[in-house]
């Protein structure tokens, strides 16, 4: 039976008068799949880091887009490089999607990756890969919006690992809750 309490829409004041946190909260109750961008430095070394911004755009021509901090290390790499993958990652890789946001020069400590065709990085055991060119990056306040163009990609079935309410989960643990 549906809990009318807890359905009832909680009113918060406009985004701009908010408390960051309770923003965080509301935006966290949207549940999402976590990926991690991979790429190479400058220095033609593996850079990556864990998003769940990822969102499927179009399919012809087949784009994505993810979104990225302004000012950080990350933002500079995409700029600079032009090109990238999206790792999505599957349920049993937590670890992982944890690394790839600590310290830069441990993120592909001991990480199984092979290159692309191309060059890239690409993880393995992932559910699925887009390998693709930056078409544009869209000023979108503290962020930008990367679309890119998928040039290739490969999937496989299994889990997903997913990311909702500020925690990992998986989509069996979310089955029934709430
Ligand atoms: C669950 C989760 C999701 C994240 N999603 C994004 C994202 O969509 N875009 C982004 O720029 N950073 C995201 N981050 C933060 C990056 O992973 C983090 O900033 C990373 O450490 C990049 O740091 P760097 O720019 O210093 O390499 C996320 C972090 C976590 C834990």
């Amino acid at each position: 039976m549906l809990n009318v309490q807890s359905a009832l829409p909680v009113n918060i004041p406009a985004p701009s008068a908010a408390p960051k946190p309770e923003l965080r909260r509301a935006f966290g109750r949207f549940a999402t799949g976590i990926a991690i961008i991979t790429t190479l430095d400058d220095q033609g070394r593996p850079y990556g880091l864990t998003i769940n911004s990822f969102v499927s755009v179009s399919m012809e021509p087949p784009m994505i887009s993810w979104n990225v901090i302004r000012g950080s290390t990350a933002h500079q790499t995409i700029s600079r490089t032009g090109r990238f993958v999206v790792n999505v990652l599957a349920k049993n890789q937590r670890e992982l999607a944890q690394k790839m946001t600590g310290p830069i020069e441990h993120r592909f400590v001991s990480v199984p990756y092979h290159s692309s065709t191309s060059g890239l990085p690409v993880l393995h055991d992932t559910l699925a890969t887009f390998e693709c060119d930056v078409h544009s990056m869209i000023a979108a306040g503290d962020h930008d919006i990367v679309l890119g163009t998928v040039q290739q990609f490969t999937h496989r079935d299994g889990r997903p690992l997913v990311y909702w309410q500020g925690a990992y989960a998986t989509a069996m643990a979310c089955d029934g809750d709430h």
